[in-house]
């Protein structure tokens, strides 16, 4: 049997990505390879969301080259391949840099995987790059997807209308597209029988999820979610990432009327300034991002907030990097990722006058995460002393530990049978790390 070895960077839709593909492989009768040595097929999924992604992707691709050659001295052939962001924005690249890439494709083009392994097998030659929006649904060429477990995602929507000036999603995987509402019913209940307990339902700007319905009307994610709120055996949804404009009322709704929908909503706002929100191009003020977070609130009292943080944006003063400050203590997110704006060629930002200089901008950000990583703390060590529904999904660090996420995404050790993997059980907290909690399984 053959062997395949995935290296998977950048998002969840990167993860989903992945797993679909491994999905192609399996159905032709390739297996996973334990180590990068064993791998007859090398394939890297590719972010290219800030800079220095593509230096570590020729960097990996270098040493996997020698590898390659390696095992040739053995007689044995191996196929590397590179799929995602980073295909779509440097193809010309990569086949002048790594002229032994066997093949490059775009993140809408991977389920053409059979006919180029086909192809190179017949005949090794030049890099087979593959970079259109092609008019077709990658989803209706795939084998069904499986469960990856008690958790998995599910892909209902991708790319993006946004043009955030910073972003270059829009550019790598092309304009807002969503699957139609039958198919990811299906694949939600096909992943249900199969053990999935939580579902997370991934797009770029998830929450303008707009598929067709068997009679070909428009639904939105509401509409959507009760729908998978009737699926016996799901206990879990999450959604992820949302557009804080894109926000409707009835989705708001939603968290107070669907218990399975879990109490944490990941909602990027980026700056706390609405002046630079504008060159952003983001469609919210602070005020409106504001309304969106104090109304979902309402509707669900315990729901907490994570974000997404850019410093250090073009023109960004200290006053600007002060009201992301404050807006911090507004809001007090329970988790956030927070990055130095990274200026990407070809988007609208990179050009802008007043870029910061990379030291002011490493200063904002040890600042602005010294405050968020506070509030993920106290948030955490809030929850020593409560009991918790933990969903098992792996092996923790210690032997005959487990670990699993509580409803609001923390990390959770326990020591546990492995006959609890992938069950949601109740556990007592005990300690708490900005990272994780740890606890013990309570009876019954
Ligand atoms: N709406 C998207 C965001 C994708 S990018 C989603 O669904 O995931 C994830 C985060 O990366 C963004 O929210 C933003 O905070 C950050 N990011 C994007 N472009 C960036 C850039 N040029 N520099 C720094 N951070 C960036
Ligand atoms: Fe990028 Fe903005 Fe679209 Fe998110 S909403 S993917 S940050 S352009
Ligand atoms: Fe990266 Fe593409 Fe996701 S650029 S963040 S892998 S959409």
């Amino acid at each position: 049997m053959k062997k395949y070895y995935i290296k998977t960077f950048g998002c969840q839709m990167n993860v989903y990505d992945s797993h679909r593909v491994a999905g192609i492989l399996q159905s032709l009768g390739w297996s996973e390879a334990a180590t990068l040595k064993q791998a007859d097929l090398v394939i890297f999924n590719t972010c290219h969301i800030r800079e220095k992604a593509t230096e570590k992707l020729f960097s990996d691709l270098g040493r996997v080259y020698l590898l390659k050659q390696e095992r040739a001295i053995e007689g044995k052939k191996t196929v590397i391949g590179v799929l995602g962001c980073v295909v779509q924005a440097e193809d010309e690249q990569i086949a002048k840099r790594a002229p032994y890439v066997d093949f490059a494709l775009g993140p809408l083009t991977y389920y053409r995987l059979p006919e180029i392994l086909e192809k190179i097998a017949r005949k090794s030659g030049d890099t087979i790059i593959e970079t259109d929006f092609p008019a077709e649904s990658k989803f209706d060429f795939l084998p069904q997807n499986k469960s990856e477990g008690g958790c998995s995602y599910l892909a209902i929507q991708e790319g993006c209308n946004n043009f955030c000036t910073y972003c270059v999603v829009p550019y790598t995987r092309g304009i807002e597209t969503s699957r139609p509402i039958e198919d990811v019913l299906a694949e939600a209940k096909k992943l249900v029988a199969e053990g999935t307990l939580e579902i997370n339902l991934l797009g770029q700007n998830v929450n303008s999820y707009h598929g067709e319905d068997k009679n070909g009307k428009e639904r939105d994610l509401a509409y959507l979610l009760r729908k998978l709120d009737e699926i016996d055996g799901l206990k879990r949804i999450r959604y992820t990432t949302s557009y804080p404009a894109d926000v409707t009322d009835d989705l708001i709704r939603c968290h107070a009327e669907i218990t399975k929908l879990m109490p944490y909503l990941h909602l990027p706002i980026q700056s706390g300034s609405d002046a630079v929100l504008r060159a952003m191009n983001r469609r919210h003020d602070v005020a409106k991002y504001l309304d969106v977070i104090y109304r979902l609130k309402e509707a669900n009292p315990e729901i907490g907030f994570s974000s997404d943080f850019i410093v250090g944006f073009p023109g960004e003063s200290d006053k600007d990097f002060e009201d992301t400050l404050n807006l911090v203590d507004k809001v007090k997110f329970i988790q956030a990722f927070s990055f130095k704006y990274s200026r990407r060629p070809g988007t609208p930002a990179a050009v802008m006058p007043n870029q910061v200089e990379e030291k002011v901008k490493e200063k904002r950000l040890e600042i602005l995460q010294n405050k968020l990583f506070d509030y993920q703390l106290k948030f955490n060590q809030q929850t020593v002393g409560k009991t918790v529904e933990v969903l098992f999904e792996g092996k923790g660090r210690h032997a005959g530990q487990l670990t699993g996420r509580t409803p609001y995404m923390q990390n959770l050790y326990a020591k546990a049978d492995k006959g609890l993997l992938n069950k949601i059980i109740r556990v007592k907290v005990e300690e708490a790390t900005m990272n994780s909690l740890s606890g013990t399984i309570v009876e019954g």
